[in-house]
């Protein structure tokens, strides 16, 4: 039997703008296995963010159900959301979203001080994941001191310490030049091969959309294409 991590049922999302109404998903049904490695591909304004902000614990639906690790979290409070973000879901996102007054090390230690992790322990766990990405010898670098590429990783290596049952990626090539989305992409490839982990990533990156065992395809709120490759 599949191993489903994410589903969704029906999912609409309305936003709100003056008396308008934007209908920016409709009826949204999918499902992502454990393990898997799923790239979401739309124009811009298609609803993209708005469908990884649902199913990684960010938002709610306006309409309908998304089922995260067989728990409905349609309707959890923001706290109730916030706790299992920070339990099950690793973020990477197009602009870093580094604390600049914080070094790498302390960056990618941060997320694991909201789980109760020990500082000397989350120290440790987090040197060992920028020598992951290649960065053991930048962690007491600012975001200021580092460039695009390595905040990147910064950013990839925090999205792991605490060991999340999902990695989403919004654009996270974006802002690199090719040479270093190679790399960045080197090190997606391993969390999936080598680790298992499951990865969603929404990209335009012909490169990282290779990768993927799904394709979805988004168009105006809706799906309109989902290839198993
Ligand atoms: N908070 C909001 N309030 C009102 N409208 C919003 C809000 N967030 C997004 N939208 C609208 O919803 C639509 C989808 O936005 P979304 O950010 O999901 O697109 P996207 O596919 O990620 O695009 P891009 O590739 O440019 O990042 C857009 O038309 C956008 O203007
Ligand atoms: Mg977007």
């Amino acid at each position: 039997m599949k191993d489903i991590l994410i589903k969704t049922e029906g999912v609409c999302k309305d936003y709100l703008l003056g008396k308008v109404t934007l209908h920016v998903l409709k009826n949204i049904d999918l499902e992502i296995e454990k393990g898997s490695f799923t790239v979401i591909l739309g124009q811009s304004g298609s609803g993209k963010s708005t469908l990884l902000n649902l199913i990684s614990a960010l938002d709610v639906p306006t309409k309908g159900r998304v089922f995260f690790d067989g728990k409905d979290i349609s309707s959890l409070s923001p706290d109730q959301l916030a706790d299992i973000r920070g339990k099950k879901v690793g973020f990477v996102f197009q602009q870093f979203n580094l604390l600049q007054q914080l070094t790498a090390i302390e960056n990618v230690a941060t997320p694991a001080s909201f789980q109760g992790m020990p500082y000397e322990k989350r120290m440790e766990e987090a040197e060992k994941f920028l020598k992951m990405v290649g960065l053991g010898d930048r962690v007491d670098h600012r975001p200021m001191e580092l460039s695009g590429g390595e905040q990147q990783r910064v950013a990839v290596a925090r999205s792991l310490i605490n060991d999340p049952e999902v990695v989403v990626a919004d654009e996270p090539t974006g802002n690199v030049d090719s040479k270093t989305g190679g790399k960045i992409l080197d090190i997606v490839k391993k969390l999936h091969k080598e680790q298992g982990r499951t990865i969603i990533v929404v990209t335009h990156d012909t490169n990282i959309a290779d990768l993927a065992e799904r394709i979805i395809n988004i168009k105006d709120g809706e799906i309109v294409g989902n290839n198993v490759r």
